[in-house]
């Protein structure tokens, strides 16, 4: 070996294993804003790596994960609509099969208390053991889905990188699920920047008016820079709720009939369909509902009972233009477009 190919050879060894170590050391992990409150999810439990990030979005794009190896996360789960489900009411999975419910946007998860519409799923680390064996979803027998990763050597090695052994064990599958789902953080609209005061920030004067009417009229429910206070309310899309009794399902109580989660507003103009239900195509609907749509039942939420008897909240015209002037000031097209998070 002459002295350049040695030296050649040397830094190409140096290189390599600096590549390595970066693996094991936590890279930028989720961004926290400044205008966020404190994550609920304890990353001190389950730190993020680049390798365990990349694993995790590996098996959120795995088909693998279903019965008959055919539908993944991201078939449902879809990165440019803020990782919900464009044009689907209710969720479609295995078999063709329907699901009741809306596929809700996967963003900002480690700020949740509790999942889905019911809140029936308390931890993050335990969602896709609700997806993988959900009848209409993915329909899988947890233990044959890890056997199935066991007789794979690409992700043998990844767990390794990851967790530093080669054994695929359930609490490993999930953590590196957590990993790439902590990762989806949308905090750089153009509303986030105006609220920053950073540059890019600047809102119009119908989206400042529309702003106004948020703060005054949605922002009880649709609370914080997360836009959900993570509460449980019947906002009137419906009167009968014996399809899908949403939180009662999971408290019993009488009192939680009909009510659903409060969803984020993040993304909106991405998310349509949007309730539980996937009731209403556009956001003009919505505001309609709000305005003049709203139906009575013994669960209604009371900020929906006007003083006068009426119900919903009163808006008109101009006031719709100008919060549909705002929701769309939510949209985070570095979020939307992130390639970090595309397959
Ligand atoms: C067939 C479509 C479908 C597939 C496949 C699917 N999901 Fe979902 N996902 C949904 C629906 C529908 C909901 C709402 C469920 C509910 O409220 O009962 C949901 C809810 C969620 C939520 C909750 C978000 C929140 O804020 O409450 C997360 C996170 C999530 N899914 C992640 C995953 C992961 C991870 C996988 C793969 C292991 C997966 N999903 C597979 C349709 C799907
Ligand atoms: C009383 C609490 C409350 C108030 C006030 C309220 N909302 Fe909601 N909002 C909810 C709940 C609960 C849902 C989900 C209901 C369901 O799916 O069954 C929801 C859903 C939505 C959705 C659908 C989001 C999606 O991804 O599906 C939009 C958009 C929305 N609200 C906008 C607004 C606007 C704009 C206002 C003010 C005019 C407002 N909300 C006022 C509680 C409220």
């Amino acid at each position: 070996m002459n002295k350049s190919t040695y030296l050649i050879v040397l830094f190409a060894w140096i290189f390599a294993s600096c590549g390595e170590k970066e693996h094991d050391q936590p890279f930028a992990g989720p961004q926290l804003p400044s205008n966020f409150p404190p994550p609920v999810y304890d990353l001190s439990l389950n730190p993020v790596t680049e390798a365990g990030f990349a694993l995790g979005k590996k098996l959120f794009y795995e088909k693998a994960l279903s019965r008959d190896s055919t539908i993944a996360c991201a078939d449902c789960h879809i990165s440019f609509s803020a990782f919900s489900h464009p044009e689907h009411p209710t969720s479609h999975g295995i078999d063709n099969l329907f699901g009741r419910r809306n596929a809700i946007a996967a963003q900002n998860l480690i700020w949740a208390k509790e999942f889905f519409w019911d809140g029936g799923v308390p931890n993050l680390d335990l969602v896709p053991l609700n997806a993988i064996q959900s009848p209409v979803e993915m329909d899988a027998n947890p233990a044959v889905v890890l056997e199935r990763l066991r007789q794979n050597a690409q992700y043998k090695a990844m767990f390794k990188a990851a967790f530093g052994t080669e054994e695929i064990t359930t609490a490993h599958f999930l953590q590196s699920l957590s990993q790439f789902m902590a990762m989806l953080v949308s905090a750089n609209s153009r509303y986030d920047k105006y609220v920053r005061g950073e540059s890019g920030g600047d809102l119009s004067s119908d989206e400042l008016a529309g702003l106004a009417v948020f703060k005054a009229k949605c922002a009880s429910c649709h609370d914080t820079d997360l836009f959900t206070d993570n509460s449980f309310r019947n906002n009137g899309i419906l009167n009968d709720f014996s399809f899908d009794r949403g939180r009662n399902e999971v408290s019993q109580l009488p009192e939680d009939v009909g009510k659903f989660r409060v969803p984020s507003l993040r993304n909106v103009t991405v998310t349509d369909p949007y309730m539980h239900n996937g009731k209403f195509k556009t956001l003009a609907m919505v505001l309609d509902h709000y305005a003049s749509g709203v139906q009575d039942s013994p669960t209604l939420d009371p900020l929906l009972r006007q003083p006068d008897g009426t119900l919903g909240i009163p808006l008109n015209a101009q006031e719709k233009t100008e919060l549909i002037a705002f929701l769309k000031t939510l949209d985070d097209e570095t979020f939307l477009r992130d390639v970090r998070f595309a397959q």
